[in-house]
């Protein structure tokens, strides 16, 4: 059975409870991060426990471990579960009160839940084949940047996708390209590489991080600046990423194709090419032992 570790122990998931007094369950009072592991090694983790820290001092929450003891802390809980590939799940909410108020308690003891799932990664068909995404306007607060688990905003509009036939919902605000529901998302237009810019709109992708350094390594261009709508929308390529989506194609926005002539509805090459570097590059860092 999948062993977690809750308020500084380890334990059969089947054992793991929480109060309902939890502000995490009363009030979405909390933080996350989401850690690809591969080949039993955690991927950027220093980078996802920075912006951790992001998260916990954007909700004021004082962070419940050193940076050091959660690195301890993911380790022993990758150590313990099946799986050479695994999804390390963590969250730190602000702990239990007495009785239920919005402002915080005087007394704060978070609550610490690390889990792991096997890594799901996009099975080598959709890849090639590419997913169809819908769009839908921006409707989430003005704190995007923080990976907090208040995420009704972004289940309501990944369900949205999904009962359209489709994987994932691109958003957009005041006319820009912010993010997907749960994934970042890049334009490729003219063999340029376009990405919005990190700020309160949306979440600073890991993987984001990632893309952008292997384009400069690959002298791929790349612009970050805000992305008008209209040119999401005429883009020769449209990708979604994240930690467990890594990097995929989208080939059709709201029924239309994405792409022009030959490529229209298909994978681009531009996208092609960053996977395989991607790729490349999980493999380096894993030799390396990062
Ligand atoms: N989500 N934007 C949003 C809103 C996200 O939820 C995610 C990831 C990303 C991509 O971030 P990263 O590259 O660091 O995974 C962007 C995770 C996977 C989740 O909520 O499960």
């Amino acid at each position: 059975m999948t062993t977690v570790f809750l308020n500084g122990q380890f334990m059969p998931i089947a054992e793991a409870k929480v109060p309902v007094m939890d502000r995490g369950f009363l009030f979405g009072d909390g933080a996350y991060e989401l850690i690809p592991v591969y080949s039993r090694r955690p991927f950027r983790l220093a980078e996802h426990l920075r912006r951790l820290q992001h998260t916990l001092d954007g909700i004021r929450l004082a962070n419940p471990h050193a940076e050091a003891e959660w690195m301890r802390l993911i380790g022993e809980i990758v150590a313990r579960n099946d799986g050479d590939d695994q999804s390390v799940y963590l969250q730190v909410t602000r702990g239990a009160d007495t009785k239920r108020n919005h402002a915080f308690p005087a007394q704060v003891v978070p609550t610490v839940f690390i889990m792991t799932e096997p890594l799901v990664t996009p099975p080598p068909a959709q890849r090639e084949q590419g997913i169809a995404a819908i769009s839908a306007p921006d409707m989430r607060w003005l704190r995007c940047d923080l990976k907090t688990i208040s995420l009704l905003a972004n289940c309501l509009l990944r369900q949205q996708a999904v009962d359209a036939g489709c994987v994932e919902t691109l958003l957009f605000r005041d006319g820009f390209l912010t993010e997907g529901a749960a994934s970042n998302i890049f334009v490729v237009r003219d063999g340029v590489l376009l990405a919005p810019p990190k700020d309160h709109l949306m979440l600073p992708g890991i993987t984001y991080d990632v893309v952008l350094e292997l384009a400069a390594a690959h002298g791929l261009p790349a612009e970050v600046r805000p992305v008008a709508e209209a040119e999401a929308r005429g883009a020769d390529e449209l990708w979604m990423t994240s930690s467990t989506k890594e990097v995929l194609p989208i080939v059709r926005l709201d029924g239309q194709p994405v792409g022009r002539d030959e490529n229209a509805g298909r994978p681009g090459p531009v996208g092609r090419r960053m996977y395989d570097w991607y790729q490349a590059f999980k493999q380096t860092v894993m030799r390396a032992g990062e």
